[in-house]
């Protein structure tokens, strides 16, 4: 429905970028409290999809029409800006999460097939959207973070996500936390005791690496936020047409500053190529 935006003119588009790069106000971070309105809500099976994504995991999803419906009902300015626009993007505005992207299955595919431990792993699903990567790993029984940039995703899709795949839904509620806004500023939030950062055992995100301007934000939230031991999968497509981004660029960030070893762990072998990376610590020797 959504598509990332397109202009003919490399150089037109240079300096549109240099223009709303030195105008743009990220939104900063913070933690969203799930209300009891919402822990109580029944869903309509109309307000669903019951997706077999994975062998084995039937998954209800909200539906995409219905949270943009309710946004609208809402007026939320963001999400209505976009879709006027035709645009899976609006930066620092909407950046996409209300529907399912391509990587974000091969990421979740890529975690059934190779048996990664889930259990009693603290995991954040970085630039989370709908919730599905970090859905499978509430399923395999772990503590999940959830971040996206837009509360509106937060509030109308990834936090009724997980209500919709639990029964006991305080009690999943207790194995999960959400925050939206900006990864510049996600990286310095403390935990809700106030004296220490939260890190992680797996960081996963999917097609987040589109805009090259977020690059190092990005990649900062992995280099503060990784255990020592800890593990970051990155999915992502080679290159980002219209926006400018690509996983190469991506990658060669992450080696040139050293700390990281980089391995491409999966490729699509047709099509747009797509992969995943994943990331681990250099042993200090
Ligand atoms: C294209 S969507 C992908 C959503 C989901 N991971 C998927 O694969 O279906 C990109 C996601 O990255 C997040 N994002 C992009 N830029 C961000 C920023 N500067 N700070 C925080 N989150 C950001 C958005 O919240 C959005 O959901």
């Amino acid at each position: 429905m959504f598509k990332f935006g397109f202009s003919g003119d490399k150089e037109d588009e240079e300096e549109d970028k240099d223009m709303k790069n030195s105008t743009i106000n990220w939104i900063s971070a913070s933690k969203v409290e799930v209300l009891e309105m919402q822990i109580e809500k029944q869903y309509e099976p109309v307000d669903y999809a019951e997706n077999l994504i994975f062998p084995g995991y039937k998954l209800k999803l909200i539906r995409s029409e219905k949270a943009l419906h309710d946004l609208r009902m809402e007026n939320c300015a963001n999400i209505v800006e976009a879709e006027s626009q035709h645009s899976d993007l609006i930066p620092a505005k909407y950046e996409g999460g209300l529907k399912i992207w391509e990587c974000s299955y091969d990421l979740s595919q890529y975690l059934f097939e190779n048996n990664v431990e889930f259990q009693g792993k603290f995991v954040l699903d970085l630039g989370c959207g709908t919730g599905v990567i970090g859905l499978v790993a509430l399923l395999k029984n772990s503590i999940v973070h959830f971040q996206d940039y837009n509360v509106e995703v937060i509030k109308t899709v990834t936090i009724p996500n997980v209500l919709l795949n639990f029964d006991d839904r305080e009690s999943v509620l207790k194995r999960c936390q959400f925050f939206c806004g900006d990864w510049g500023s996600f990286t310095k939030l403390r935990s809700s005791n106030g004296d220490k950062f939260v890190r992680y055992d797996l960081i996963f995100t999917s097609e987040t690496i589109y805009n090259p301007d977020n690059h190092k934000k990005l990649y900062e939230v992995f280099k503060q936020r990784l255990k020592e031991d800890g593990i970051g999968l990155i999915a992502g497509k080679s290159y980002y047409f219209g926006v400018g981004g690509g996983i190469r660029q991506f990658q060669n960030l992450i080696e040139e500053d050293g700390i990281f070893d980089v391995e491409t762990v999966w490729k699509n072998r047709e099509g747009l190529q797509r992969e995943i990376l994943k990331i681990t610590r250099k042993q200090q020797s």
